[in-house]
């Protein structure tokens, strides 16, 4: 029988994370099978339980399970204790364990297929919900020279900068209006660019050498994506290289070596 794995979420039709693990077991011509599971919004722990009941191997979740499922691990990795959110999960010796690779994703993908090195860097992050906690404790391990979180409602951005204050960074919170750029980096983490809204920006976050990302993907350039362009970015990306790069690592908790990412992340991109 193939080895079983799965994705939790709620909706999760679109996600493309059975193809981008097929495509990385066909690497090694691996016999694994991967599905999408929709778990009713009540009902996760029980799905997750039926699931490894049944013979399942691991499971990525995804929104809006990510806290739920760091609350019912019975062993947590270092970085997804930081997040605070789990989107990786196995049973070992019937423990259920949780680890986070989002952080380790986006990293990955901004230094390394963007080119992208956070060092010393000013970083700008819009947004302070739960995608914005998964991400903080690896972009400060790159040691920017700054980190400024800003969002609408500030006080939540306040309790991300003073839950990760103790790192060698200055993280500040901000409104999303007094902004004092240009930034080196802006990143998006607002998650009304789903659906195709964007609040309003000041002018001049954005200089001649500031490259852009979202942390989201779709079809088309995301709403954050056209304004950062329209500002005169030097480079804008999506987030789909950071899915495949969060892919990459869950395979290698799971099963121990590191899939290619490029070749995946270009058949993604790649018209079908
Ligand atoms: P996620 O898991 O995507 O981070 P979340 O925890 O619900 O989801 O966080 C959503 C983020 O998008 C928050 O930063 C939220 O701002 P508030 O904390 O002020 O709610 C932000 N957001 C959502 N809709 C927004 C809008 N229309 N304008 C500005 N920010 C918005």
């Amino acid at each position: 029988m193939s080895d079983r794995y799965a994705v939790f979420g709620n909706p999760v039709a679109h996600s493309r994370s059975p193809d981008i693990h097929h495509a990385f077991a066909a690497q090694r011509r691996e016999d694994l099978v991967y599905e999408r599971i929709e778990a009713p919004r009540d009902g996760f722990a029980g799905a997750v339980a039926t699931f490894f009941d049944g013979g399942g191997l691991g499971a990525n979740v995804t929104v809006p399970f990510k806290e739920q499922a760091f609350d019912l691990c019975e062993v947590l990795s270092e970085r997804a204790r930081q997040a605070g959110a789990v989107n990786t999960l196995w049973r070992a010796r019937g423990r259920l364990h949780g680890d986070n690779t989002d952080g380790p994703g986006l990293v990955t993908d901004l230094r390394v297929n963007q080119g992208w090195p956070l060092a010393r860097r000013r970083v700008l992050i819009l947004g302070a919900g739960g995608a914005v906690r998964g991400v903080l404790g690896p972009l400060l391990a790159e040691a920017p020279a700054a980190l400024v979180i800003a969002n609408r409602t500030v006080a939540r951005a306040r309790t991300l900068a003073a839950r990760f204050a103790d790192h060698q960074v200055t993280v500040t919170a901000s409104s999303l209006h007094q902004l004092d750029g240009p930034f080196d980096l802006v990143v998006n983490a607002i998650s009304a660019g789903l659906r195709g809204e964007m609040p309003a920006l000041p002018d001049g976050l954005i200089g001649a050498t500031t490259v852009a990302y979202d942390m989201v993907y779709g079809d088309r350039p995301t709403p954050f994506m056209a304004w950062a362009d329209a500002q005169g970015a030097a480079a804008v990306r999506d987030g789909l290289g950071m899915l495949v790069e969060q892919a990459a690592e869950a395979y290698r908790v799971w099963r121990g070596w590191r899939p290619a990412t490029a070749p995946v992340l270009a058949a993604l991109r790649r018209p079908s």
